[in-house]
């Protein structure tokens, strides 16, 4: 058995590695999808951080942050994905980094396509429809069907890529964040390059939470954050653009502190968070010391497992994900199929269960509840859900 799938079941080396967590009391957090925790560490060095720069100010950025450090810690962020620092900007979350993509690409004319599915992120639909209004484009919205399977994700944009001629540009959420599939993202990207349709891909539940090699995926745009499953402070992430390729997305909004030739003209240019800039180099060498995404992503995958291989069959409950596992990840939601109000199904596992979970809907597949375990969630945790779902059901 490889070493991170041995560990990723042993409770008493997680329960160890949840110290260095500080963690309110309260309900059990099967919602670990919003942002991640930082640990202890990574707290005490923000809060460091936070405190230096607020003493020296204007002078420790002016001199430090904006000439050396910043190019560090880009250089050290584009390590993580393993590309040169020239193909990356820092942003301040994947949001900001996504639209400045799809504002900015440049290369639509009007009478154009672009392409958008019902498992994209809310804020990516509304900037492709927004190109609709501004570059007069024709927005194509598709649905996937359910059960997913990868040949069906991969027809289901084939088919799309034949039926629409006039596609440029399209959308591609690599984990979505409504049911946790996780999207077959190079072979989709290999068919849009068969037809010359570009791929902005959101990377935001990806980076951290799965194994995957970034230059291998075949895309020229992504956007990322870090507060997710790298454990960095809120309000940072980055923008990836194929350096070849730069001059296909506009300095954003005739942005001029930079050369048209440097990417970091593609972000809008503000004051960032300094303090949690200057944190990132320790996040990061502690998600490389416990193991990387293929550590945190075994764990997370043992304990998905755990309660979708007890609720898989049951009638009245279903896991929205398949077990091909090339396209589930920890995040995986669940329907109670004789309940239609899945918001209030949510409400009962937190006010009978303790188990605080989120329900999402917009999916083609309908409404469901999105499970998702953290670092700090133990196996007790994930029984007690399997429990609460066979009760409610
Ligand atoms: C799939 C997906 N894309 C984009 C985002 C936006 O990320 P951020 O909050 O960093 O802007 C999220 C946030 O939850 C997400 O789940």
């Amino acid at each position: 058995m490889p070493d991170n799938t041995r560990r990723a079941r042993d409770e008493a080396f997680w329960l160890t590695f949840a110290d260095r967590y500080a963690i309110e009391p309260g309900p059990v957090n099967l919602e670990n999808g919003y942002f991640g925790r930082m640990s202890r560490t990574v707290v005490e060095e923000y809060q460091r951080n936070i405190e230096l720069i607020n003493r020296s100010n204007s002078v420790h950025a002016r001199q430090r942050f904006d000439r050396d450090e910043s190019l560090e810690i880009r250089a050290q962020v584009a390590g993580l994905v393993g590309v040169c620092a020239d193909a990356v900007a820092l942003t301040r979350n994947a949001s900001d980094g996504l639209q400045s993509l799809i504002r900015n690409y440049n290369r639509l004319k009007p009478g154009d396509q672009v392409l958008i599915c019902d498992l994209e992120y809310d804020t990516v639909k509304s900037a492709m429809r927004w190109l609709a209004r501004y570059r007069g484009v024709e927005v194509i919205e598709i649905e996937h069907g359910h059960p997913a399977s990868f040949d069906s994700l991969l027809a289901t944009y084939r088919d799309a890529f034949v039926r629409y001629p006039r596609l440029k540009l399209m959308a591609l959420t690599h984990v979505t964040h409504r049911t946790g599939l996780v999207m077959p993202v190079k072979a989709i990207a290999a068919a849009a390059r068969e037809h010359a349709v570009d791929v902005i891909l959101d990377g935001a539940h990806a980076l951290g939470q799965i194994e995957f090699d970034f230059e291998d995926l075949g895309v020229s745009f992504a956007g990322y954050n870090l507060h997710k499953w790298i454990g960095a402070p809120l309000t940072l992430g980055f923008i990836y653009i194929n350096p070849e390729r730069l001059a296909d997305i506009d300095p954003d909004m005739g942005e001029m502190h930079f050369p048209t030739t440097d990417i970091r003209a593609r972000t809008p240019h503000s004051t960032p968070n300094i303090p949690a800039l200057l944190t990132l180099p320790l996040v990061l060498e502690e998600h490389r010391t416990m193991g990387g995404s293929a550590a945190k992503g075994a764990r997370l995958n043992y304990l998905r497992n755990r309660w979708v291989r007890a609720v898989r069959e049951l009638s009245g409950v279903e896991v929205m994900t398949p077990d091909d596992p090339r396209l589930y990840c920890g995040i995986t939601s669940v329907r109670f199929t004789r309940h239609a109000d899945q918001q209030a199904m949510a409400e009962r596992l937190l006010k009978d269960y303790n188990l605080f979970t989120i329900a999402r809907s917009g999916a083609a597949s309908g409404p469901c509840i999105r499970i998702t375990p953290g670092l700090t969630t133990t196996a007790a945790d994930i029984d007690l859900l399997i429990r609460a779902l066979n009760e409610l059901r």
